[in-house]
């Protein structure tokens, strides 16, 4: 165990060789509170945490763990030896396990898409059959900033997905107070290639990524826009809907979302930046001054969220900036912030606050 804590909760990662469960391994490790005493994975199972993650080398209490496998059917018995999990696996996978250990007791954190969405016939639309439909009622959406209410207590948490985490931050508070029209609402989101995960594609490879600048899954293509039209919506207190495109960017880490709605008459970028502050405090999401403008390489490896608002006077067009980590801010630190709001500690405890910079 890491020397400088106390820890009171053990945890498991499941999917720890992936790159939020390897980003969850270096929060959990800082953490006061966590202590990691389980790990699992499919193809490195039996071998040190050390060789499966090399970014642990050395480092007394992890370097040392046995990557284990896991089976749903093992949850019980995964009960008397920690007290949450977190999920870090492709979607479908994680909510069959999250579904065992959340059944046997277990305070289980799901990165993964399963149970972010409220409906269960728009995720089968976009995901394909749900193999635990009656928990989706259960679980809480983790944005700890527009869910800290529910978060309390929750035993099986919805991490959200980096760019809707992105997208919510920039403009929930605006729909909330109401300072923009709900139609139409753009969001132009750019994406370091460790979003795609580990398993190495045409797309996120070297030579394909390194020069080049894309869109992919144009025109309501892809599986995170009904997620960011969910929570737009509850902020709205109405329907929204966006368009909304990513993209992919020569780079590890980070997203640059910039979104863009029109004001509704008379509202102000200072009324937009107030309504963001009112909102987000001295928390982990900061919101610029006037003239600053939010760039991933001042929140690398951080838990902070930075976003930044401005007017185009003559188009009545508010431009909303967000950008995060999206394996930080984005996926593990987030989950870790919502499970620290889940346990009664303050939302921040352990969490990286100082990005990796340059
Ligand atoms: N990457 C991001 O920025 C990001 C952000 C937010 C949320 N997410 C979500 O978080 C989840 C994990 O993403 P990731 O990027 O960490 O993925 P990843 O890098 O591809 O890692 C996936 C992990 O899951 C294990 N695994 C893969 N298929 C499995 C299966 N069928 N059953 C059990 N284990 C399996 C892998 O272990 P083996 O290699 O041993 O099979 C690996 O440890 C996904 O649902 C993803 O959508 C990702």
């Amino acid at each position: 165990m890491n020397a400088t804590k106390s820890a009171q909760y053990r945890v498991g990662i499941i999917g720890v060789t992936g790159y939020t469960g390897a980003e969850l391994v270096r929060v959990i490790h800082a953490h006061p509170a966590l202590e990691l005493s389980y790990v699992a994975a499919r193809e490195t199972a039996g071998k040190r945490l050390g060789h499966a993650l090399p970014s642990t080398r050395g480092v007394p209490g992890l370097a040392d763990l046995v990557v284990e496998s896991f089976e749903p059917e093992q949850a019980a018995q995964l009960a008397s030896r920690v007290d949450v999990v977190f999920t870090a696996l492709p979607h479908g996978a994680s909510a069959r396990a999250g579904a065992a250990l959340f059944e046997a007791g277990l305070i289980v954190v799901d990165l993964s898409a399963d149970y972010r969405l409220r409906d269960v016939a728009t995720y089968e639309k976009w995901y394909g059959p749900h193999p635990t439909p009656a928990l989706i009622a259960t679980a809480v959406y983790g944005q700890p900033e527009w869910h800290a209410e529910q978060l309390r207590g929750a035993r099986l948490i919805a991490a959200p997905g980096c760019y809707p985490t992105s997208a919510i931050l920039a403009l929930a508070p605006l729909l909330e107070a109401s300072l923009i029209e709900h139609s139409p609402i753009i969001i132009d989101s750019k994406s370091g290639v460790s979003g795609a995960g580990k398993a190495p594609s045409q797309s996120s490879h070297f030579p394909e990524t390194a020069e080049g600048l894309r869109p992919y899954k144009v025109a309501g293509a892809h599986r995170h826009l009904p997620e960011i039209e969910q929570e737009l919506s509850r902020a709205a207190g109405a329907h929204v809907q966006v368009t909304f495109t990513p993209h992919l960017v020569p780079m590890n880490r980070g997203i640059l979302t910039t979104a863009y709605a029109r004001l509704r008459s008379g509202a102000s970028a200072d009324q937009c930046r107030a309504a963001a502050q009112d909102k987000y405090g001295s928390g982990l999401v900061s919101v610029l001054p006037a003239d600053s403008w939010p760039d991933t390489l001042h929140v690398r490896g951080s838990a902070r969220a930075h976003v930044g608002y401005g007017v185009d006077v003559r188009t009545q067009m508010v431009v909303a900036v967000a950008a995060i980590d999206n394996l930080a801010r984005g996926a593990s630190a987030q989950a870790v912030q919502a499970l620290n709001l889940a346990l009664g500690l303050p939302g921040e405890t352990g969490l990286p606050e100082v990005a990796l910079y340059p």
